[in-house]
């Protein structure tokens, strides 16, 4: 056996949603609601770009990504110094740990959230310090509390993973101004586009007052090049070019980049797609409160139920009987929001919690919190 770091065994391992088939996820009848994908193939411009892209993969990509850089830049109103590019956003959430944190340091995150903070945190063998959501949101005060001098890295993943709610403007503003200058605070929005609700703000708009924020985008969920890998972070260029330290060589390829780029040409075409799966996060949100669910308001392109096991189970279960698949959590379920056909068929396998058989727990969306550090999330 090879001797490893301490720590390294209990780095958890990344749980995938469940698919369909391996073989052929797509075709299999499958309504795949486990993994915050896009339900929507690339558009026919975005494909001839991969196509053409395709035809030159025998070369290595710009490991700078400057076309891309250059788009990103552009389209937030900063320097193409401060964009950093990364095999999806995840790489630049490794990026921002690597540089900033060690061993006898912490990382601050709430919980539950993005599961990826807890293995990066235990990969850089710093300690996790969790602050759980008050009712299904981020408690900003106790997250500033929760600094301390060995912090390193604040996490903040809004909308969040898994409950999909957001901070306002306000609450991120406090949080932001609270975190000392010295301490990293990686605002994770992933799910940003999603977000509709007035009072929703991006750390995009606070970077100027706060050089030791990241803010991090991808290409996966709003513009639906999951399989391809690649996103981004905006930071102060200082911040940036620490990152770059850390960055995988050539860890964004020229498909990927080429997709990137012709989806950002795509842009009214991809806004009408989010556009689509928000009204349809609306409809189904309201109709499962309708069925008697009780569930918080969501920003993303998914939907929370919080649920004890057993009863997150037997939903799993019944959804997957109908071919529905959604992502299971020890505090209840997450649902992705797919094609209309597909949330219709997810509505009819959910059906009234009246109709399932009695647990011994009930879940609401205001007791997770208090259940939150003691159940973590193992997918
Ligand atoms: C909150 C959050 N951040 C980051 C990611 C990683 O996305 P990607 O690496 O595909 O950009 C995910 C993926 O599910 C996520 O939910």
């Amino acid at each position: 056996m090879i001797r490893v770091r301490a720590g390294i065994d209990g780095v958890p391992v990344y749980g995938a949603g469940r698919r369909g088939s391996v073989d052929d996820p797509v075709n299999q009848g499958f309504a795949q609601l486990a993994s915050n994908e896009s339900p929507f193939t690339p558009l026919p411009s975005v494909s001839d770009a991969i196509a053409r892209a395709a035809a030159g993969v025998n070369r290595y990509p710009d490991i700078d990504g400057m076309v891309l850089r250059a788009r990103l830049a552009d389209a937030h109103g900063v320097e193409e110094d401060q964009i950093v590019l990364g095999c999806g956003s995840i790489e630049v959430c490794h990026q921002a740990v690597t540089i900033s944190a060690g061993p006898g340091t912490e990382v601050v995150y709430a919980w539950p959230t993005f599961p990826e903070y807890t293995a990066i945190t235990a990969l850089a063998g710093a300690r996790a310090r969790r602050v759980p959501l008050a009712g299904a949101r981020h408690d900003v005060v106790a997250m500033a509390k929760a600094v301390t001098e060995e912090t390193r890295v604040v996490f903040v993943c809004n909308p969040n993973n898994p409950t999909g709610t957001a901070l306002t403007g306000a609450e991120l503003a406090y949080l932001l101004d609270a975190i000392p200058s010295w301490c990293l605070v990686v605002v994770d929005e992933a799910y940003a586009e999603f977000a509709d609700a007035p009072e929703f703000g991006s750390a995009l708009e606070l970077l100027t007052a706060h050089e030791n924020v990241l803010v991090l985008r991808t290409f996966s969920k709003a513009y639906g090049l999951a399989g391809l890998r690649v996103g981004y972070g905006v930071t102060s260029v200082e911040v940036a070019s620490l990152l770059r330290l850390a960055k995988i060589p050539f860890s964004v390829g020229n498909v990927a980049l080429a997709a990137a780029v012709a989806s950002i040409d795509a842009g009214s075409e991809l806004v009408a797609r989010m556009a689509t799966i928000k009204a349809e996060r609306d409809r189904v949100a309201n109709q499962l409160v309708g069925l008697g669910w009780d569930i918080p308001s969501s920003q993303a392109n998914f939907l929370w139920i919080p649920a004890s096991e057993a009863r997150a189970d037997a939903v799993a279960r019944r959804c997957a009987e109908s071919k529905v698949l959604i992502r299971q959590y020890p505090d209840g379920l997450r649902i992705t929001i797919g094609t209309e056909e597909e949330n219709g068929r997810l509505l009819d396998a959910l059906g009234s919690p009246d109709d399932l058989p009695p647990t011994n727990v009930t879940v609401t969306a205001t007791s997770l919190a208090t259940r939150a550090e003691s159940s973590p999330l193992d997918q």
